[in-house]
C-alpha cells in the first residue's frame, strides 16, 4: 500500500477555494438540518431545512440528499435534530424512540453502507451511556455526529491526494455517476480533479450522464464546471468511444458498498465502465473512505441492490413522457463491480492493489 504525506488543512482550503461544501449542515439552534435540494440542480440552488423523521426518510428515498458518504453524514445529524425533541423523556422511552427513529431511517435506501454505519455508530454511543441524563446523551450525539462529519472531510481531502498521485497534468479521466462534494462532504472521486484544478494542473474529465435521475450531468457536469475543471459530458453508450479514441488514461469511479473481497457496489454502469476499460487496457480505481468498506459483506452477491421507480425512467421528472406508459421497466440503481476488474482501491489510508480479500484484512487488523 503507497503511502503519502498530506496537509488535510492545506488541501481542505485548496478544494474550498473551487468547490460548494456546504450541501448538509445543522441549523443554528440545532432543530433542523440545512441541505441543498440535489434533485433541484443545476436549474436552482436550493437550500432545504428538514426537521421530521418523514420528511427526512423522503429527502434520502428522493435522493435530495445522495451520495454513500453524504447520507452517512445526514443520518448522524438528523439522529441528533430528532433526539432533541425527546431530551425530556426517561432513558427508555427515549431509547424506544431513537430506535424506532433510526430503524425507519435506516429503511430509506438499502444499497449503501454509510447509512447504516453511521446509525449504528450513533446506537452504539447512545447504548454505552446509557447511565447518563438523557440531555447530556443527546449533546453526545451532537458531538458524534459532528466528528462523523469531519472525519468525512479529512478522509476526502485524504482520497483526493492519493487520487491526484495517480495523475500527471494533461490526462484524461472518465468517471461515472456524482462523487464530488454534493455526494461527500469534499469529493472522493471528483476530489482529485477539484484539488488538480486548485493546483493548477489541466486534467481533462469524460463525465457520463448515468442514471438515475442522470446525475452525472446534473450534479458532477454542475460541480465541475463551477470549479472551472475541464469536463466533457458524454452519454453511458458513449465510453467505449471515448476510450477507443485514446482519450482516457484512467477510470476514477466513487463506491456505495466494498465488500470483503474487493468487489463493490457504484452507480448503475459502473461494472460496463470496468468491462470497457480492461479491453482497452484502462486502470480503474474506485475512490471512497474506509467507512464504505464492509467486512461483514464477503462478496458483490451478498450486496442488495437498490430498485428505483419505473417513472423514473419512463417520463421526465415524472411529467413528461419518454416512454409508452405501459412499457415494463427494470430500474435498478447500482450495479456490482467483480474486483478481477479494479486495479486499486483509493482510500484514506492509502492505495490499496490486490489481493484484495488480503490487503483489506490487513488495513482493519491493523486499527
Ligand atoms: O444513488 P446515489 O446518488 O446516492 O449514489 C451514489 C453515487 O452517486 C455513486 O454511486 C457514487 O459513485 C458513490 S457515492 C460518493
Amino acid at each position: 500500500m503507497s503511502n503519502i504525506q498530506v496537509n488535510s488543512d492545506r488541501t481542505k482550503a485548496e478544494i474550498e477555494s473551487v468547490a460548494i461544501t456546504d450541501n448538509i449542515r445543522l441549523s443554528d439552534d440545532g432543530n433542523s438540518l440545512v441541505i441543498i435540494d440535489q434533485v433541484k440542480l443545476p436549474n436552482t440552488l436550493e437550500y432545504k431545512k428538514i426537521s421530521d423523521l418523514e420528511s427526512a426518510y423522503q429527502a434520502i428515498k428522493k435522493l435530495e440528499v445522495r451520495g454513500a458518504p453524504a447520507i452517512g453524514i445526514f443520518a448522524g445529524y438528523m439522529m441528533y435534530v430528532l433526539s432533541k425533541k425527546d431530551e425530556d423523556l426517561p432513558y427508555n422511552e427515549f431509547y424506544k424512540r431513537f430506535i424506532e427513529n433510526k430503524e425507519y431511517l435506516n429503511s430509506s435506501r438499502p444499497t449503501a453502507v454509510n447509512l447504516s454505519w453511521a446509525l449504528g455508530r450513533i446506537e452504539r454511543l447512545v447504548r454505552s451511556n446509557k447511565e447518563k441524563p438523557v440531555k447530556e446523551i443527546v449533546s453526545l450525539i451532537k458531538k458524534e455526529a459532528t466528528a462523523i462529519h469531519n472525519e468525512d472531510i479529512e478522509m476526502c481531502c485524504r482520497i483526493s491526494e492519493y487520487g491526484l498521485s495517480l495523475l500527471k497534468d494533461g490526462d484524461g479521466v472518465l468517471t461515472h455517476c456524482n462523487a464530488g462534494p454534493l455526494a461527500t462532504s469534499f469529493g472522493t472521486a471528483q476530489g482529485p480533479f477539484l484539488l488538480a484544478k486548485a493546483r493548477g494542473m489541466n486534467i481533462k474529465v469524460y463525465a457520463d450522464e448515468t442514471r438515475p435521475l442522470l446525475q452525472g450531468a446534473r450534479l458532477t457536469s454542475y460541480e465541475l464546471c463551477k470549479a472551472g475543471v475541464d469536463v466533457t459530458l458524454i452519454c453511458d453508450d458513449m465510453a467505449s468511444l471515448v476510450m477507443k479514441n485514446g482519450w482516457i488514461d484512467a477510470c476514477f469511479v466513487g463506491c456505495d458498498r466494498i465488500a470483503a473481497n474487493g468487489d463493490f457496489a457504484n452507480k448503475i454502469g459502473t461494472s460496463a465502465v470496468a468491462i470497457l476499460a480492461r479491453y482497452y487496457g484502462i486502470p480503474v480505481y474506485s475512490l471512497g473512505p474506509t467507512s464504505t468498506v464492509d467486512m461483514n459483506c464477503p462478496d458483490g452477491d451478498h450486496i442488495k441492490i437498490e430498485l428505483r421507480d419505473p417513472e423514473e425512467i419512463k417520463t421526465m421528472w415524472y411529467e413528461k413522457p419518454m416512454a409508452p406508459a405501459q412499457v415494463k421497466c427494470y430500474n435498478p440503481s447500482f450495479d456490482v463491480t467483480d474486483h478481477e476488474l479494479l486495479t486499486g482501491i483509493v482510500t484514506e489510508k492509502g492505495i490499496i492493489y490486490p489481493p484484495f480479500d488480503i490487503n483489506l484484512k490487513k488495513l482493519f487488523d491493523e486499527e
